[in-house]
């Protein structure tokens, strides 16, 4: 990695050997594999200053699993609370809920959603999860191939998220739109404008849940006590909907996506995974472990050293977990699947803010990738066929044309 010595135009704590003059974002999107593109950050220092590290803005980048994971854990230096995100784009005075609120709020709130996310839990949905991959599959299972990315890993978690949240399901195509809007959107205002729609519909719902909670999880949020036996208001209600929306879909969808693009590549692999099915949990999980496709942010919570590196309060710090996932002190042989590992993996995060849906998120990927493998032989991706990406701050597969042998 070339750090740019030749301009200093980063602010004046930043020292010139740690600036450097790049869009994140870009640098990622210079390879055929965006993970490996980012990989690359692992030759540089750990901790840098990029001119552009999120949609624009400068800001430090975490580029080690170690650093990462500790500063995961140190939410009093790093806040989750008061960066640049949706709610102050959107102009409310509430947060993103528990995933923008930093303890001792955060555990109270997270109580909240807790029951609703163990294993056990996650097993009751079991049969929702597997109805809808049924459901979809049926759809193009006789064409002998899909796109994958839109005939499944888009509508996929998008029906689960409707049907956890009591939403109508024919509003998926709307709620997909608005969230690749929110993500990718090219301006602030195409993101502020989308976020708009996304707040307006969960306005909606909240009314219409507060006359008659449409699931058991909706139930729980209306009728949740804390602090003293107060209600939540409308906003810490709004904040959990929000964080559920832009949570759970297009994390799901582009693991599954790259998780598939794997086994469609890599066809002894694929074999394997249908020849010993006690495997898949574990091949589930370093398949998350090698495509952690999600970067998060915090800001500097005070003036600090942190690693030999001067930081200042309410510096923006850029967590890219797709660059600690292939990090070779945490990982030996980090491109490579390794169904022995038992290094425990950071796609989820760490600290307070672990992923509440990792189960969910698991299962859902476990039962997908079964479920096509079980059906289908020889999955593959057609000679000559195009795929796309984009690699902000979710790493993301835009078109996965895929073909299959049925079984007999
Ligand atoms: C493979 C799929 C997924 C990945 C890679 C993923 C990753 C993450 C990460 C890295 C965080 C931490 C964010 C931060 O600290 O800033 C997080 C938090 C969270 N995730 Fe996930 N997630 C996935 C699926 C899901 C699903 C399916 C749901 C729910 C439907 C979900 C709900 C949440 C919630 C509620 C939080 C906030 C937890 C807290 O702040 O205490 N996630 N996720």
């Amino acid at each position: 990695m070339a750090i740019s010595t030749m301009e200093h135009f980063a602010p004046a704590h930043v020292p010139a050997e740690l600036a450097w003059d790049h869009s994140l974002a870009e640098f990622n999107s210079e390879l055929d594999d965006p993970f490996l593109a980012a990989s690359r950050l692992l030759d540089g220092p750990p901790l840098f200053w990029a001119r552009d590290a999120l949609q624009g803005r400068p800001g430090w980048v975490i580029a080690r699993h170690a650093l990462l994971k500790e500063a995961f854990i140190d939410w009093e230096r790093f806040s989750s609370e008061g960066g640049m995100d949706l709610t102050t784009m959107l102009g409310v005075d509430w947060k993103l809920n528990p995933v923008n609120v930093d303890p001792p709020m955060h555990p109270i709130y997270r109580k909240v959603l807790t029951p609703f996310f163990t294993p056990k839990a996650v097993s009751h949905m079991e049969e929702g999860v597997r109805h809808t991959c049924d459901e979809l599959i049926s759809r193009f299972e006789g064409k002998g191939g899909c796109d994958f990315v839109k005939d499944f890993a888009i509508p996929f978690p998008s029906i689960i998220f409707l049907r956890l949240m009591g939403l109508p399901l024919d509003m998926m195509q709307k709620f997909f739109t608005w969230e690749q809007n929110l993500l990718r959107g090219q301006s602030d205002e195409a993101r502020i404008m989308a976020a708009r729609e996304i707040l307006a519909c969960l306005v909606e719902h909240l009314d219409r849940q507060k006359q008659k909670p449409a699931t058991p999880l909706m139930e729980n949020i209306m009728n949740a006590r804390i602090e003293e036996g107060r209600s939540l208001n409308d906003g810490e209600i709004l904040g959990m909907f929000y964080t559920f929306y832009v949570g759970g879909l297009d994390t799901v969808y582009g693991t599954i996506s790259w998780s598939m693009r794997y086994i469609a590549t890599h066809p002894e692999f694929q074999q394997f995974l249908r020849d010993n099915p006690d495997r898949l949990n574990k091949a589930v999980d370093e398949l998350i472990r090698l495509f952690g496709v999600v970067s998060t942010q915090r800001r500097v919570a005070m003036d600090m050293t942190w690693h030999g590196v001067e930081m200042k309060e309410n510096d923006l710090v850029v967590m890219p977990i797709f660059i600690a996932c292939r990090d070779p002190e945490a990982y030996p042989n980090p491109h490579d699947v390794d169904l022995e590992r038992s290094e425990t993996m950071l796609s989820f995060a760490s600290g307070p803010h672990l992923c509440l849906g990792m189960h969910l998120a698991r299962r859902e990927i476990r039962i997908a990738l079964q479920t096509f493998l079980d059906r289908f032989d020889d999955i593959e991706i057609p000679a000559g066929s195009q795929y796309s990406y984009h690699a902000g701050p979710t790493f993301n597969v835009d078109s996965l044309p895929m073909a299959w042998r049925r079984k007999g």
